[in-house]
């Protein structure tokens, strides 16, 4: 099934799974102690329930019938959720992510792109140079099919420029039981025909791109006619059975309408996400960046402000170095906001996906934690915002050790508000959560 994500922070342990809807986040389940986490080694695909059952007793000095009933609970719990299954042959599986392969992974097939936002994060229009071709996706498709990093997505420019490329990755890998494969497009070059021929390849998951609520805020944005042209295509994409997940960006062309955009989004998709648009590529320096009260709007927006409900789960660090992000032209970096040639990996055509994992660069990554952040290291609430983001750290401030300079104060709001307006049970987990932070100073 889907490899587990073991966090291990100061506050505690905890186990997580790929969401499947979004790229860089995962679902945490829940803390876990050191014979859970034990007991989650031990499910390689490898060993029976008995087995586990007499190597955890003799790991934890009781008799088997003492956990038995405990480890069964636990067991059936995690196969309920898709992090576990019963297995009639036995057959190896990495239990734990191990940091030596992608979680996650996005494939960008194309920088060329139909269309000309002005925030566009990768500078779309032309091709790179030298562009991923089918020669080069066959490989890298066995070496995905190997490492199963979930959820996977297929990105661009816009994808469906390079239909069959495309098509070639789902049709190989959207049958991989364990992954969740998606593509991200504008969707204005989807058309009835083109929908059935992703279907049939395999496709289940696109998160299309709404900008606005209207013909005029969402085309000002991306252009002349686009607006009907995707909603069209969303619905092609219904129609035959895909799930579409709106994806709405807001700068400050759309921010007056947020709270529209968001109502539209939901009424016209499966599910739906909106987040604040990202300093990076076009957008840098522009006049559509938000100011931070404005991104707290924005991040706020999903909640019911007078009852805020999140799990708070402490973060020792975001998620930098899981979900690698390949280039149009098979450059390899650390995530999708780190872009940028000195986070530069490796190429897919010299390197291969877990040789990446073994650079300096990327050992360097996985190691950073809040105590390496100079300015968070004694913040009440920096294991509810985990340092924020470190791309934008480094993009902004030139620097992977200081505060998120995007979103330090848009957590920092985001905390306040939660403990005056949470409902109950999040209130008193943030409480908590800073309580302990404290008493670690
Ligand atoms: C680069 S696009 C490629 C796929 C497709 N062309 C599209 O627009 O959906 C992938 C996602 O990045 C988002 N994006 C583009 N520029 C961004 C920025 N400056 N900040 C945050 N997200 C951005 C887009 O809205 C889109 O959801
Ligand atoms: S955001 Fe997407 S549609 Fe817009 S220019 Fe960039 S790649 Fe093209
Ligand atoms: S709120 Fe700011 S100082 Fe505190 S942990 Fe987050 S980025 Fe660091």
């Amino acid at each position: 099934m889907r490899t587990a994500l073991v966090r291990k922070t100061p506050l505690g342990t905890y186990l997580g799974f790929p969401h499947d809807f979004m790229i860089e986040a995962f679902t945490i389940l829940l803390e876990i102690d050191e014979s859970a986490e034990m007991l989650l080694t031990f499910c390689d695909g490898t060993r029976t329930r008995e087995q586990i059952l007499q190597l955890l007793a003799e790991e934890s000095g009781e008799p088997v019938e003492a956990i038995a009933d405990g480890f069964d609970e636990f067991v059936e719990y995690l196969v309920g959720e898709g992090v576990l299954e019963w297995r009639e042959e036995p057959s190896y599986i990495e239990p734990i992510y191990n940091e030596t392969r992608p979680f996650s992974l996005t494939v960008a097939l194309t920088n060329a792109c139909n269309l000309q936002c002005s925030f566009c994060a990768v500078e779309a229009g032309p091709p790179l140079q030298n562009e991923l071709t089918l020669d080069d996706v066959v490989p890298l498709v066995e070496q995905i099919k190997k490492l199963k990093p979930t959820p996977f997505a297929v990105s661009g420019g816009e994808p469906l420029l390079k239909k069959e490329l495309v098509l070639f990755m789902f049709e190989e890998l959207c049958p991989v039981r364990e992954m969740s494969v998606s593509i991200f497009t504008n969707a204005t070059l989807v058309t009835k025909d083109c929908a059935q021929q992703l279907y049939d390849a395999g496709l289940r998951l696109a998160r299309v791109s709404v900008d606005g609520h209207t013909e005029q805020v969402h085309d000002a944005l991306r252009g002349k006619g686009t607006f009907r042209k995707t909603i069209q295509g969303i619905n092609y994409l219904r129609d035959v059975g895909i799930h579409v997940d709106a994806a709405a960006l807001i700068c400050r062309t759309n921010y007056p309408y947020l709270s529209e955009i968001r109502a539209f989004v939901r009424e016209i998709a499966d599910s739906y996400a909106v987040t604040p648009v990202y300093p990076m590529g076009k957008a840098i320096g522009s006049d559509l960046l938000l100011s931070s009260e404005e991104r707290f709007k924005v991040r706020l927006s999903g909640f019911d402000p007078e009852r805020i409900q999140a799990a708070i789960i402490p973060r020792d660090v975001c998620i930098i170095g899981l979900p690698p992000y390949i280039r149009a032209d098979g450059d390899i970096f650390p995530c999708f906001y780190m872009q940028l040639p000195e986070f530069k990996l490796g190429n897919v055509r010299e390197n291969d996906l877990c040789e990446i994992y073994r650079t300096d660069l990327m050992q360097e990554l996985l190691g950073l934690t809040l105590t390496d952040i100079d300015g968070c290291r004694n913040c009440d609430i920096r294991y509810f915002c985990g340092g924020a983001c470190r791309g934008s750290a480094y993009r902004v401030g030139k620097s992977l050790r200081i505060p998120d300079p995007i979103d330090c104060e848009v957590y920092k709001a985001l905390a306040q508000k939660t403990l005056e307006k949470g409902d109950e049970n999040t209130r008193e987990a943030l409480e908590k959560l800073i309580a302990s932070t404290r008493e670690m100073k």
